[in-house]
């Protein structure tokens, strides 16, 4: 298929069905905090939306800036992470927000990624969202989209990377990144994906199969 058709009928989607959540806002600069990207993203990735959505504001309201974080004291920290578990993830947070106060807050995706705690999937979310970087972001929900679209049902890291930095589109790469994100949490879900309401079912391999569900295959051990 044609990636710009793929493109602008899930971004189409996306502005219509999108969900609206908080770390979307954007300030009068119609940029978006690289800071509150980066906390919502951390947090995502052992947290449900719905649980994350309470935690992000709690977060934000004690430290509202990378200096507040980076000031506060790690008990308050990991206080203020009570709930979401991995408190890992908190103590890192903590220090890079240190690090941030020292050398400034990283542009770029290889400057996310050298703090503490920033993974591939981190910097390529905080990269693409707030700086509009085209750096495509994997995590489970992506790789299951694009298991289906190219009825690929055993999907290696190196071939999941390789169809999400070939889809992104590299104008939007945020917009395209949390789009994709969406589908794979509301529409094209693990188990019974609805495909009645997918913007891109009429491109999608597994869905010609009949059998979409079956994509991408359990793991076996
Ligand atoms: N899961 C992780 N990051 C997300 C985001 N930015 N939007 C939607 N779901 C997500």
């Amino acid at each position: 298929f044609d990636a710009a058709t793929v493109r602008s009928a899930l971004l189409g989607w996306f502005a219509a069905q999108g969900r609206d959540l908080p770390w979307r806002l954007t300030g009068q600069d119609g940029r978006r905090d690289p800071y509150r990207v980066w906390v919502a993203e951390v947090l995502l990735q052992q947290t449900q939306v719905v649980r994350g959505r309470v935690y992000y504001e709690r977060f934000l309201t004690a430290f509202p800036t990378v200096q507040a974080l980076a000031a506060a004291p790690q008990e308050a920290v990991l206080k203020a992470w009570e709930g979401c578990g991995y408190y890992a993830r908190a103590r890192n947070l903590h220090r890079a927000a240190g690090a941030m106060t020292e050398r400034g807050i990283p542009t770029d995706y290889g400057g996310w990624l050298a703090l503490p705690g920033v993974g591939p999937y981190t910097a390529a979310a905080v990269a693409s969202l707030a700086f509009g970087e085209a750096k495509a972001v994997l995590d489970g929900n992506v790789r299951r989209v694009l298991s289906r679209l190219y009825a690929v049902s055993q999907p290696t890291d190196l071939w999941a990377q390789q169809a999400a930095d070939a889809l992104l589109d590299p104008d939007q790469p945020g917009g395209w990144n949390e789009a994709v994100m969406d589908l794979g949490a509301t529409v094209c879900i693990p188990k019974a994906p609805r495909c009645g309401g997918c913007p891109i079912s009429s491109h999608c391999l597994a869905f010609a199969t009949g059998e979409p569900g079956r994509y991408p295959a359990p793991k076996v051990r």
